[in-house]
């Protein structure tokens, strides 16, 4: 599928905030147990969401606070359509993109998308996630195999984005095929993954 993606980066954010984390599993794999929310082991074991705060509303008006204390950029990527990001290799197998040094804070802020997530760190590897406007920014943290895909109507999608020294964005956005990936080819055909539902 073509790739239908626009970059508009450095849209800088300015607000004050209280941030908190919030953990949303609806669905563990089989034979394992539950995870237990471990805030010192933040990036190396879970899923994690950076929530969003509801700080003022009038008649029709609702003022969100997105603040993301740990981000040193912002990015907008808008799907103007169902895209998959990045797309399937030319022999159809699944791509994804791997930053070294970036975490990425991706909420959406209008339409729906999913993300399919691979980090050999994790106790559950392989994670798919749906967003929507209610779900607070999705972190990825960096080394984490990560694409993601649009419903039909598109999506727009601001990252709010900590880059580590080193960054260099020709190099943070190389799509990495599955194919060329052995460890990563073996969580995507033998592991479980564990679905993530829209927030409420
Ligand atoms: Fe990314």
């Amino acid at each position: 599928m073509k790739e239908t993606v626009t970059y508009l980066p450095n849209l800088m954010l300015v607000l004050e905030s209280e941030n908190e984390n919030r953990l949303l599993i609806t669905r563990k794999p089989q034979k394992k147990s539950r995870q237990k929310f471990d805030p010192y082991s933040f990036f190396m074991s879970d899923v994690q969401f950076k929530k969003h705060r509801v700080f003022r509303e009038t008649e029709d008006v609702i003022f969100y606070d997105i603040s993301v204390d740990e981000s040193n950029s912002s990015d907008l990527v808008v799907h103007t359509g169902a895209a998959i990001s990045p797309p399937n290799d030319l022999v159809g197998a699944k791509q994804f993109y791997i930053h070294g040094c970036q975490d990425d804070y991706n909420r959406v802020v209008s339409g729906e998308r999913q993300f399919e997530l691979v980090n050999f760190d994790w106790k559950y590897p392989y994670h798919i996630v749906r967003l929507n406007v209610h779900s607070g920014a999705l972190i990825i943290p960096k080394n984490t195999y990560h694409r993601s895909q649009s419903g039909e109507e598109g999506s727009i999608v601001i990252n709010q984005a900590k880059r580590y020294e080193g960054f260099d964005s020709k190099l943070e956005f190389i799509p990495v095929s599955a194919a060329e990936v052995p460890e990563l080819y073996k969580v995507l055909l033998h592991e479980k993954p564990v679905i993530h539902t829209l927030g409420e």
